[in-house]
């Protein structure tokens, strides 16, 4: 439903986007994920027609952005990032103000403004001017303004920034009850979203893709996938770990009595090392696999880090 050709955007000299190129289908959550000034505003900023692209092209649902951004418009909800509104209009005027220009009336837009007050549980600040909200508030009046027409397609950029624990858990339920048939395509710097909300990961780096697969596939590229982590009781010799099949290398942390075994290409070593805790009687307390350290691959990915 979305298709990105090449795209590219650059701002003087400077390359901000540099050929990217994907599709994205109903169904699909993806998590934009990049370090800052990688280009995942940007895009999201070409995606919704606000930025042109410099080269490349952008189609959705069989439309051109550059012919028909409007009808284009009508099918996406955005949130930019920094959230912007008025600061002097109330959120329930804002919301009243941003169902207008949607084109929601009567009942149906009565009721599209009820729900998305109590989705985003707005009830307690509709009143106040949105300058005078807390960070959090602001950022909840620009989420409710996106996806106040229900829209097929959610670009939101850095959702849950600045947001408290309860509504960031509460903002990803949403998110994962929007996304049954429809395109949600997030921005976040926190790695465990991705693997909370979406099914697809797309990491860009200086502008370009670096990874687009599943959250699973991203574990499955960290170093320590299936690696095994032991706690012991107290400090011990455990150098014969290395000497079984496919454990390649310990990483230890001795203050805190513990050790992680890295396997070879995230092989499965638990039997084995439980039959050497047995034989050599090392006191373990607790030993647990690990799914692999997003931010680790995360490193390797963007800034080249050796695994
Ligand atoms: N209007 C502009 N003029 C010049 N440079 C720009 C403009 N907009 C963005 N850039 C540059 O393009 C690069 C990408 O910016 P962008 O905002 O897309 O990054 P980002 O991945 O969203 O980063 P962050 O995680 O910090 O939000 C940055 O180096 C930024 O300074
Ligand atoms: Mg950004």
């Amino acid at each position: 439903m979305i298709y990105v050709n090449n795209l590219s955007k650059t701002f003087g000299d400077f390359v901000a986007v540099n050929d990217l190129s994907f599709n994205i289908q109903p169904g699909d959550v993806v998590g934009f994920l990049g370090p800052n000034g990688a280009g995942k505003s940007t895009t999201m900023k070409m995606l919704t027609g606000f930025l042109a692209p410099t080269g490349g092209e952008i189609q959705i649902a069989d439309l051109s952005i550059v012919d028909d951004a409007k009808k284009i418009k009508q099918m996406i909800g955005y949130l930019p990032e920094g959230a912007p509104a008025y600061g002097d209009m109330t959120p329930l005027q804002f919301l009243e103000f941003i169902a207008k220009v949607r084109g929601l009336k009567g009942q149906h837009k009565d009721e599209r403004i009820s729900t998305v007050v109590k989705q985003i549980e707005l009830q307690s600040v509709l009143d106040k001017p949105i300058e005078n909200l807390s960070k959090g508030f602001k950022r909840r009046v620009g989420l409710a303004q996106a996806i106040l027409h229900d829209p097929q397609i959610l670009i939101l950029d850095e959702p849950t920034d600045g947001l408290d624990p309860n509504q960031k858990h509460q903002v990803r339920e949403l998110i994962q009850n929007l996304s049954k048939d429809k395109i949600v395509v997030i921005s976040t710097h926190i790695l465990e979203e991705v693997t909370a909300v979406c099914n697809r990961v797309m990491i860009i780096s200086a502008g370009q893709l670096m990874f687009d697969d599943t959250p699973k596939a991203l574990l499955r590229k960290s170093k320590y996938h299936n690696a095994v982590t032991l706690h012991l009781s107290y400090p011990s010799d455990t150098s014969g770990f290395l000497e079984l099949d496919n454990v390649i290398d310990i990483e230890d942390d001795l203050p805190n009595s513990k050790v992680t075994l890295i396997t070879r290409n995230g092989a499965d070593v638990l039997h084995s090392v439980t039959e050497h805790i047995k034989e050599r009687r090392l006191p373990v307390d607790t030993m647990f696999v690990e799914q692999g350290r997003l931010d680790q691959v995360f490193r390797e990915l963007t800034q080249g880090e050796q695994a």
